[in-house]
């Protein structure tokens, strides 16, 4: 495999095995990063790291097997590799799940959080995206949401994103040095369109897109749609579904907006070192919260009809009960992206279903298989 130059800066991925981490770095890859991963395997299988590498046709430069709470783990990372800047998707995701074990998504999304800006201060790292989520608006007004929307986190996992941001913001203000990226996703399905990378979940899955393909693939029998009395055009809830690539090249923009760049002449891009470019680049920028979706809303017997599509079989699908928690419509402005970066997803909703489907007939059972 390819290596790149020696200088080419290194980013560090949290959960760099996960679902969107690991096609973030296939992203990064591509693009010339060196790319460190961190991951505990809590909710990722080490195969999906064997895909990164096989579908960037570049390898990892490191990866560490660690609970991003021990803090002292973690510095030896940044005493072993020259970190040019942090993407941290290392959490607990499960909306549910968090409702029944609410400490343990504080713990573990507050406390990693809080224990990643600590080395990062200590090794003078000064560049962070963070994954951010959509929850945190809640159960907002039914329109585009923008980032100056109030947050009314319905759940303790969207909480923990919160907090999250709150901690950012708080150290910001503290460190002077530290420009943080909080890029709040709405919600990301799809796949690699190689068919190598793509969301294996544990279990039954709770999403709508890994359930409805598990139900195309012959696993499970039946979808059930939670909610037919929604005050939608259907009566399902509404959500911006975005194509997991399209986040992962968010991710990319997101740094080099950071300043954080490989340079052609393959000199080191970050800003410290060959000077930032764009608003977010300069030392100092703080914190800046940014939506990562299409503005396209989707309803649930919509995105049903498109994973038909996809497969080219109907889904069996039953309207049952609600599902607590769940709000009616969730859907991006993604206007000050735009502006501020010149950036929108590119990718339709039946892109995000044939890639989904193209991962799902090739790894029927996920990387366990
Ligand atoms: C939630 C979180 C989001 C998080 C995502 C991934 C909220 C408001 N949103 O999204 O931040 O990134 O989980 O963990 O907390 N549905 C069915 N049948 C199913 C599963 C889901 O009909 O079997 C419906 C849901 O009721 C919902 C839509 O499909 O209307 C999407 O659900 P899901 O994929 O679980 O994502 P969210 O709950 O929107």
């Amino acid at each position: 495999m390819s290596t790149r130059s020696e200088s080419a800066p290194t980013v560090l991925v949290t959960g760099g095995a996960g679902f969107i981490g690991s096609h973030t770095c296939v992203e990064l890859l591509q693009h010339g990063y060196r790319v460190v991963v961190v991951d505990d395997h809590s909710n990722s299988s080490p195969e999906a790291l064997l895909r990164i590498e096989k579908t960037a046709g570049r390898s990892l430069d490191a990866v560490h097997i660690l609970d991003m709470r021990d803090a002292r783990a973690l510095a030896e990372v940044f005493t072993a590799h020259r970190i040019d800047a942090v993407v941290h998707f290392a959490a607990k995701k499960a909306v549910g799940e968090s409702v029944q074990i609410p400490l343990d998504y504080y713990e573990v999304n507050v406390g990693a959080t809080v224990s990643l800006l600590r080395v990062m201060r200590e090794h003078g790292v000064e560049r962070l995206v963070f994954s951010s989520s959509c929850s945190i608006y809640g159960d907002a007004r039914p329109v585009p949401l923008d980032e100056n929307e109030p947050a009314r986190p319905t759940n303790p996992y969207a909480r923990s994103k919160w907090m999250c941001e709150q901690v950012l913001a708080d150290t910001c203000r503290a460190w002077p040095e530290l420009s943080a990226l909080a890029l709040r996703y709405f919600n990301p399905v799809g796949a690699h369109p190689s068919g190598l990378l793509g969301e294996d979940p544990r279990g039954v899955p709770n999403n709508v897109m890994p359930f409805a393909m598990q139900v195309a693939v012959g696993r499970r029998e039946l979808l059930s749609v939670f909610g037919g009395d929604y005050p939608t055009e259907d009566g399902t809830a509404v959500r911006d579904y975005i194509h997991v690539v399209d986040v992962a090249d968010g991710h990319r923009v997101a740094l080099e907006q950071l300043g954080v760049r490989p340079d052609g002449d393959g000199t080191s891009g970050t800003s410290g070192t060959s000077g930032a470019s764009g608003p977010a680049g300069a030392a100092g920028a703080g914190l800046r919260v940014l939506n990562l979706g299409t503005g396209v809303g989707t309803s649930v017997l919509e995105l049903v009809a498109a994973v038909g599509r996809a497969c080219g079989q109907p889904i069996p699908h039953e309207i049952v009960g609600r599902r607590e928690g769940d709000v009616t419509r969730l859907v991006a402005d993604p206007g000050a992206v735009a502006a501020a970066w010149g950036w929108r997803t590119t990718r339709t909703l039946d892109d995000m279903c044939a890639d989904a489907w193209r991962f799902q007939q090739a790894n029927p059972m996920g990387y366990g298989a």
